[in-house]
């Protein structure tokens, strides 16, 4: 099929960018989007031309790296797909694409699709360490933890940090983000000891980060391709008020 691509083009942060026309020719259904970023780009190399910048690295859906805004959606059309696992047979012949960068304030543009999301790590820094215990390895049962909990905390432990529910979200929020990183350890007895510490020290480098406020749009929830669950926006609030209760 062939399709009429608009890309987004910005030969730097400080350049203003804007919508570029490319024509994609001969791609075949069966190719994820970024092989069909893959072949544009060699074309683009053939004629001389700058290839399109855009992020990537594991290709299969795990690390993150991958978010794009495909026809105003992050990560695409897919259903709980990241762009890399995003295949063309969700377009259509003779189709007109834009491709955006994920925009948020917290996520400064580099080139073309590429922004600055160490933001994210940012925060992840901000939770700091979790105590383990020393010494001989514990039986396996010592520290019994309930199934629903031991769920409850492999749900949240999904997130691959790709930055698409800030993407989408109206304030540019991190909450489903940060939501999905405390609630998995505060699920869990080895992440308690330190619990409130990091639900404080992320909530604050969220905010210094340049993130909005969640206001309930419910976008975060809709994009994101490993479908955290909104209801651990509500643990990160209540985890945040423990830890206000709980300081001495
Ligand atoms: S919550 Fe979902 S959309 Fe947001 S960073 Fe994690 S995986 Fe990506
Ligand atoms: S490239 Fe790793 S999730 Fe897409």
């Amino acid at each position: 099929m062939n399709l009429t691509l608009y890309v987004w083009r910005q030969s730097g942060p400080h350049d203003k960018g804007g919508m570029e026309r490319i024509e994609a020719t001969d791609v075949s259904p069966d190719m994820s989007f970024l092989e069909m970023l893959d072949e544009v780009n060699e074309k683009l190399i053939r004629e001389g031309k700058e290839p399109i910048a855009f992020d990537h690295d594991c290709r299969e859906g795990i690390c993150g790296a991958c978010g794009l805004v495909i026809n105003g959606i992050p990560h695409g059309p897919g259903e709980r797909s990241t762009t890399c696992q995003l295949h063309m047979r969700h377009f259509q012949d003779g189709e007109v694409v834009y491709i955006e960068p994920l925009r948020a304030k917290a996520f400064p543009s580099v080139k073309d699709l590429v922004v600055d999301r160490s933001a994210l790590d940012r925060i992840i820094e901000a939770g700091g360490y979790v105590s383990v215990g020393t010494g001989r390895t514990p039986e396996a049962n010592v520290i019994q933890v309930p199934k629903r909990d031991g769920d409850q905390a492999m749900d949240a432990a999904e997130c691959i940090g790709c930055g698409a529910c800030v993407a989408a979200c109206p304030n540019g929020s991190a909450m489903l983000f940060v939501g999905g990183k405390v609630s998995h350890l505060a699920s869990l007895p080895q992440g308690k000891p330190e619990a409130a510490q990091r639900v404080q020290n992320m909530s604050g480098a969220m905010f210094d980060c340049g993130f909005g406020n969640c206001s309930n749009h419910y976008e975060c929830e809709e994009v994101c391709p490993k479908k955290i669950d909104l209801k651990f926006i509500a643990k990160l609030n209540r985890e945040y008020q423990k830890s206000v209760f709980s300081r001495k």
